[in-house]
């Protein structure tokens, strides 16, 4: 979808990004740039790895929730794996049949459950339990609504991911999941429950697993756990093996998102749980490729360093961690490069900042030619992008814009500096 003209111009999904900021769209940056195609087509891609077996894709809301974006994938037949109230509200908004919508998080509010057990008449496929507290919780609120909550027991499968330590969620240590040796209270509580069906078991290991081990690892868990307790899980309906399927931000990526669902579908293939649908909960892998941050330079600045020393040189851009914090959040680091013309790998390297006061508002390193771009774009920004943005030091949010076929189908208008301004006065 990244690709570049002869002339050096970034081209996604056919359209000349900086002929957008250009044209008659009113388009100003800092503004991400989304290609719905690639977005479906790499769905699609996924699904082709189930290879027959009933699964359902619920894609992981919190990776990127625009309308346009999740109208596009459940016209293609994706569920949703949601977090909040809110995402819950959007996913059914953008057309998401409540059927098809489980809810994870380890820490849900009354009327949020009550939501969840009501959505669309029914309520939705499943709860995920992440205690046993909480199994509590939601049976209680059941009998407050005369329902009964189809919950799944969201298991903490002890497995370290290979990953950064903030994504990494199926371990002893981390908040998520029910521990090993609070199952059995668990598995007592959901299937004697008058108000609760037990319909799932769950994992979920972590995020940007570039190998399929640690994976496996927990399906395999996952799956010994449901063999272990056969008989209780007579109304079991389907296993969710989570999502955290990696993607390539330039270092490479040993195992494209279809070899996780593949190695997935041979395991249950071998089990007793042949005939029970697979889930999987994908973010990333769907839409990050598929989005670019698209940021004016707004001036370089440069430092004199100690004798023998480079100088120092910062290339000022109008985007900030506000915009896209995994830099700052997680020491990621995105490819930048300048929009208009080629990369070119062996000119000056200059540390790529933004203007929020924070010393952590720094992208990193890229090389740029004199004269130096108007504009750059910062690669592979689809997934936690957005949706991790924030207006700190009162900044506008930024625009969001939606191609298909290479034309412009949707903007999302990000809040202003005004309305910043307006909501701090009161
Ligand atoms: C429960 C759960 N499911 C799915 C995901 C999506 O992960 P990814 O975007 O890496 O596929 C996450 C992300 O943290 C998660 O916590």
């Amino acid at each position: 979808v990244f690709t570049r003209d002869a002339a050096g111009h970034a081209l996604f999904e056919g359209a000349r990004l900086d002929a957008l900021f250009a044209g008659a769209h009113g388009l100003t940056t800092p503004a991400y740039v989304y290609s719905l195609d690639a977005i479906v087509a790499e769905l699609d891609a996924l699904r082709a790895g189930f290879d027959g077996a009933a699964h359902l894709v619920a894609y992981a809301v919190k990776a990127n929730s625009a309308g346009p974006i999740l109208r596009a994938l459940a016209e293609h037949g994706a569920g949703a794996d949601v977090v909040s109230g809110g995402e819950l509200q959007v996913a059914l908004g953008a057309g998401i049949g409540p059927e098809s919508i489980v809810y994870s998080g380890v820490g849900k509010r009354d009327e949020e459950l009550d939501l969840a057990l009501t959505a669309g008449g029914p309520g939705i496929l499943s709860i995920q339990a992440e205690s046993v507290e909480e199994l509590g919780r939601i049976a209680e609120r059941a009998a407050r609504l005369g329902r009964r909550a189809p919950v799944s027991l969201r298991v903490n499968p002890g497995v370290l991911a290979d990953t950064h330590a903030h994504v990494a969620t199926g371990h002893d240590e981390a908040k998520f999941g029910i521990a090993a040796a609070e199952l059995p209270a668990a598995f007592a509580l959901s299937t004697g429950s008058p108000h609760l069906t037990l319909v799932g078991l769950a994992s979920h290991v972590g995020s940007q697993l570039t190998e399929t081990t640690a994976y496996l690892d927990a399906a395999t868990t996952l799956l010994r756990l449901a063999e272990a307790h056969q008989q209780a899980l007579g109304a079991l309906q389907f296993l969710d093996f989570g999502g955290g399927f990696g993607i390539d931000y330039g270092d490479g990526c040993a195992a494209c998102p279809a070899d996780f669902v593949r190695a997935l579908v041979a395991l249950v293939r071998r089990s007793p749980f042949a005939d029970r649908r697979i889930l999987v909960e994908p973010g990333r892998c769907l839409v990050g490729a598929h989005g670019v941050l698209c940021a004016s330079v707004l001036m370089a600045k440069s430092a004199r360093a100690a004798d023998g020393e480079p100088a120092r040189r910062w290339l000022m851009i109008d985007a900030g961690m506000n915009d896209l914090l995994r830099p700052a959040l997680y020491g990621a680091r995105h490819r930048i490069e300048p929009m208009a013309s080629q990369p070119q790998a062996e000119a000056p390297r200059y540390r790529v900042v933004g203007p929020v006061c924070e010393s952590s508002d720094d992208f990193g390193e890229a090389p740029f030619a004199e004269p130096l771009p108007r504009r750059v774009v910062i690669r592979d920004a689809g997934a936690y992008g957005f949706t991790m943005a924030s207006q700190y030091n009162g900044r506008a949010l930024p625009d969001e814009v939606f191609l298909r076929g290479g034309r412009v189908v949707a903007v999302l208008r990000g809040a202003t500096v005004d309305a910043w301004v307006s909501g701090r006065l009161g």
